[in-house]
């Protein structure tokens, strides 16, 4: 092919989706096939490890292979080999983590780890031509709820981080109680829509001034205990006799609403106290939960207001994806920061800082 940038493969299989993209300079998305093993977990309520490394074993040549003629490539035509390093399902990383090292091996190519949240963070600059670092970066997904201060493209620094359940987490065992079936995040969502958030005030958890950890399990307990506590009255959505803090009858919709934006407040305050505490006025939002509706218009409001420029990803690079890991991948291989062939997945790996 007539080459026009550095191509850089990216390999993704930390949890539940196999995908390989295969993206130019970091920006231009030549492919960005995923396999998504959600129709096989949903049946058990959640990821199964055991299966999804067996999943992403049967999947990993023909996706790379489509990915490649998506794009109209090579192997040999690849620059740099991205790979999800951690953090993630050992299993399943080393599915990937393997399938990288291979192809640099066997093409003696550079090889780069990424680290996850990083390839979260990248997905962003793929999208916003213009968008460069500094920012804060909030990282919402199934797996992590981070606030990050992004210094330049290889600086990161914690700010925040979670203590028990990551908001996806949290969002898909509210979603379990409320029989929504799985992933729960999306059914919120859109169930959401249709309900009243002021029907129940559940707990927000801030903690004290200026600390930005989050912590999501005590809302999530709040909404099965009120759950509970209407079950053991005798009381059913179904029958229409479940009341809401004005005695009021409330739906389904109702306490998915009403969960969802106790939840999405504490991001939201904690988000722009870390844009106050670091002196920035962008905010880049990634992960799986940035697809949310009602996070993106609460934050396009909080943002108008405060002067705050806000950026995410579209819904298809919030999600768990190759092209993501490709673009980090880029950003550390034109810094000359590569990894040798012993480099090798770790299923709690820290964020990388250069
Ligand atoms: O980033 P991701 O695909 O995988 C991880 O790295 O964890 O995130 C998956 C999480 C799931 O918990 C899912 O329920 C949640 O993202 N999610 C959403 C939405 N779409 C996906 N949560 C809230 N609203 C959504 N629209
Ligand atoms: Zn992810």
């Amino acid at each position: 092919m007539d080459k026009k940038g550095t191509i850089a493969l990216g390999i993704e299989t930390s949890c539940d989706e196999t995908s390989v993209g295969i993206v130019v300079n970091g920006k231009k998305v030549l492919a960005n096939v995923i396999s998504s093993q959600i129709d096989i977990h949903k049946e058990y309520g959640g990821v199964v490890p055991e299966i999804a490394s067996r999943k992403h074993l049967e999947n990993i040549n023909w996706v790379l292979e489509e990915a490649l003629t998506e794009a109209g490539v090579s192997l040999e035509d690849i620059d740099v080999v991205g790979v999800t390093r951690g953090p993630g399902l050992i299993g399943a990383l080393l599915i990937g983590v393997t399938t990288a090292k291979t192809i640099a091996f066997a093409l003696d190519k550079p090889l780069v780890g990424v680290q996850h949240i990083q390839g979260h963070l990248a997905a962003n600059y793929i999208e916003h031509e213009k968008l460069k670092p500094p920012f804060v970066g909030l990282i919402v997904s199934g797996g992590h709820t981070n606030l990050v201060v992004v210094e330049d493209y290889l600086k990161i620094r914690e700010i925040g981080g979670t203590r028990d359940d990551a908001i996806g987490e949290a969002y898909d065992k509210v979603a379990r109680v409320l029989e929504l079936g799985y992933p729960g995040g999306p059914k919120i969502d859109k169930l959401a829509k249709e309900g009243n958030e002021e029907a129940i005030h559940f707990k927000r958890v801030l903690m004290e001034k200026n600390n930005l950890d989050f912590s999501f399990s005590g809302t999530k307990t709040g909404v099965i205990n009120y759950l509970n506590n209407q079950k053991q009255k005798g009381c059913d959505f179904l029958e229409g006799n479940i009341l809401g803090d004005a005695g009021q009858p409330i739906s389904k919709a109702d306490v998915a609403a009403s969960f969802q934006r106790a939840i999405l407040d504490v991001v939201i305050e904690k988000s722009f106290s870390a844009l106050k505490l670091e002196k920035l006025n962008k905010l880049v939002v990634c992960g799986g939960v940035a697809a949310n509706s009602r996070l993106r218009e609460l934050l396009k409001e909080k943002g108008t207001k405060e002067n705050v420029e806000i950026y995410y990803p579209s819904p298809i690079l919030c999600t768990d994806n190759g092209a993501m890991i490709g673009a980090a991948a880029y950003y550390a291989y034109r810094e000359g920061k590569t990894d040798n062939l012993d480099m090798d997945a770790n299923a709690s790996l820290k964020m990388k800082c250069y």
